[in-house]
């Protein structure tokens, strides 16, 4: 019904317009739990999958199914509880800036077709203040929250590593864990900070803030799809010898070719695809096949870049990764995507005879 009733209306409206009306309509669904219930019953059509065979526990954080909505649905941290319900086991949130930052002039996100997306939104965030205003009322909720960590545009690299650190410190006792997201393709030099020394120092500088606290948080690094093979390898070498807790693959996606294809208005558009493309898929799957291949069980991945199905979820699991991200599947299959997505992957268990979602990882 979402695809033929009310996505073709969505395709002529403002895709961050509303991108934000939805959010705030999760939002308000959190008021009472009635409506939460209302929205779980029409995302999954039917209560959520709850089933030990899928659960996964990622770096010591237990998720209740693979699934986590990534960074940049959520920006704000305004809608987790409701996202929750509707089928994810987690949010990663943000990223979140430590100051306010309005990002780049509007419009800056577009839908190609109905299922893939390019963004320009460039870090645009409330800030680390208002976002752990927002988060509070999830403290005691036990739904996994991930912090996205991100810099504001006017960081020079050398205050980069400070400039995380404040955000996880601000942010640290409602965190499950935390994204340092180097690999964001509209903010000017930040794919630079995925260079392995100026990496280390942002690593470390995070490491700093929870050698300070009692409870250990988990840090996962975001790369971008455009890493080399080689500078893949670096990264990993940093997660293994820093020992954190692994490698999100990957970010959005600012290859030329793949754009191309969509035609010379979307080719010079500047900005971060992401979604249903057959290329950009298949893409981040091979880094996380990659990073499989090098690194095994040493480290965790969460795999993100066009997962949107059963079958794209299972390509993106048996290529290694633990857990999977959704953002744009969330716009071109509608709220039930996640549902949909936990529902199938347990039919494969079980009509394969599998003993759980472990057995699907990396093989
Ligand atoms: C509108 C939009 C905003 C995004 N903002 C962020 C962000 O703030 N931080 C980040 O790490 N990734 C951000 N991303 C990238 C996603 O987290 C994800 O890596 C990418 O979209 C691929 O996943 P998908 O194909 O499921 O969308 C954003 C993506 C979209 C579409």
């Amino acid at each position: 019904m979402y695809k033929t009733l009310m996505r073709p209306i969505l395709d002529h409206l403002d895709s961050e317009k509303w991108h934000k009306n939805v959010k705030e309509l999760l939002h308000y669904s959190e008021h009472s739990s009635a409506t939460l219930k209302a929205l779980e019953i029409f995302a999954n059509c039917g209560s959520r999958v709850k089933d030990e065979k899928l659960h996964v526990n990622l770096a010591g954080i237990e998720f209740e199914n693979p699934l986590i909505v990534g960074a940049g649905w959520d920006k704000t941290g305004r809608a987790v509880e409701a996202l929750h319900r509707i089928g994810f086991a987690g949010v990663e949130v943000g990223s979140v800036l430590e100051k306010p930052q309005y990002g780049n002039p509007k419009p800056r996100q577009h839908m190609i077709n109905s299922e893939v997306c390019l963004n320009w939104l460039g870090f645009n965030s409330p800030g680390m203040q208002k976002v752990s205003e927002n988060l509070s009322k999830y403290k005691n909720s036990n739904i996994p929250i991930g912090i996205s960590l991100g810099i504001n545009k006017n960081i020079k690299g050398k205050d980069a590593p400070r400039s995380h650190a404040v955000v996880a410190e601000k942010l640290y006792d409602l965190a499950s864990y935390f994204a340092i997201n180097v690999s964001s393709p509209n903010t000017p030099g930040l794919r630079k900070l995925q260079n392995r020394k100026k990496l280390e120092e942002i690593v470390s500088a995070v490491l700093g803030v929870v050698s300070e606290n009692e409870t250990k948080k988990p840090i996962f690094v975001k790369i971008a799809p455009e890493l080399t093979f080689d500078q893949i390898d670096d990264v990993i070498d940093l997660v293994l010898d820093k020992s954190i807790a692994g490698i999100i693959a990957t970010n959005s996606t600012n290859n030329s070719e793949i754009r191309a294809k969509y035609g010379e208005h979307w080719l010079k558009k500047p900005g971060g695809l992401s979604g249903n493309d057959y290329e950009y898929k298949k893409l981040s799957t091979k880094i996380i096949s990659h990073i499989y291949k090098q690194a095994g069980k040493k480290l965790e991945i969460m795999g993100v870049g066009g997962v949107n199905d059963t079958e794209s979820a299972i390509e993106k699991l048996r290529a290694g990764a633990k857990a999977l991200q959704i953002v744009t599947g969330l716009r071109g299959e509608g709220l039930s995507v996640a549902g949909k997505i936990n529902k199938g992957v347990l039919k494969f268990i079980q009509t394969n005879g599998l003993k759980d979602i472990s057995e699907l990882i990396g093989n």
